[in-house]
């Protein structure tokens, strides 16, 4: 089968459902389908991508007073690896941009360094740490969020 061009959508309350599946395989402590929808409209932007006619990953992002944070970033796990990842991240930076952001924020776990370089490459930089503020996903104990942020 010929694969389609990946294409962005705003993401509205009614895809929520499609995402969750994302959601839920890609974290271990996942959004509620309640919060996801929290966590759209208003001062919240965000966007899936859809490749051959399926969500794949999205991202949500959040603009306030000049300044986004990045809120999350998903890519369905038989699709990672595959640069879609970065496109999202470069299309958030995009959006923050368009909004009059000229800082960009975001919170990530200690453990997760694909997302650590993922951020890294895009010029992201280690700005704070919160000690212990995650509970761990193994199950027991904390885990520090690193604080990063970049300029547009
Ligand atoms: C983080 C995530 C969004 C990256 O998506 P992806 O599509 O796999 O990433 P890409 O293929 O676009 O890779 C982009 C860059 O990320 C980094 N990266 C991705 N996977 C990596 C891995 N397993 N190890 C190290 N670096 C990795 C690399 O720097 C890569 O650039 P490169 O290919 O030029 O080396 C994806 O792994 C994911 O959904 N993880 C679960 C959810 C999550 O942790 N979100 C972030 C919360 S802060």
């Amino acid at each position: 089968m010929t694969s389609t061009i990946p294409s962005f959508h705003t993401i509205e309350p009614s895809d929520v459902n499609q995402l969750m599946p994302i959601e839920n395989a890609c974290h271990g402590a996942p959004w509620s389908e309640n919060t996801f929808k929290s966590c759209i409209g208003g001062r919240y932007f965000s966007q899936y991508i859809n490749k051959d006619n399926k969500a794949i990953g999205f991202y949500v992002g959040e603009y306030v007073a000049g300044e986004a944070t990045l809120m999350n970033i998903c890519v369905e796990p038989s699709q990672q690896g595959n640069g879609f990842g970065k496109v999202l991240l470069l299309q958030f930076l995009t959006e923050a941009k368009k909004q009059g952001s000229s800082k960009v924020f975001l919170e990530v776990r200690a453990s997760n360094f694909a997302a650590q370089m993922l951020y890294i490459n895009q010029g992201f930089t280690e700005i704070d740490r919160r000690i212990a503020y995650y509970p761990s996903v193994k199950g027991f104990g904390y885990e520090d969020a690193i604080v990063m942020q970049t300029k547009l």
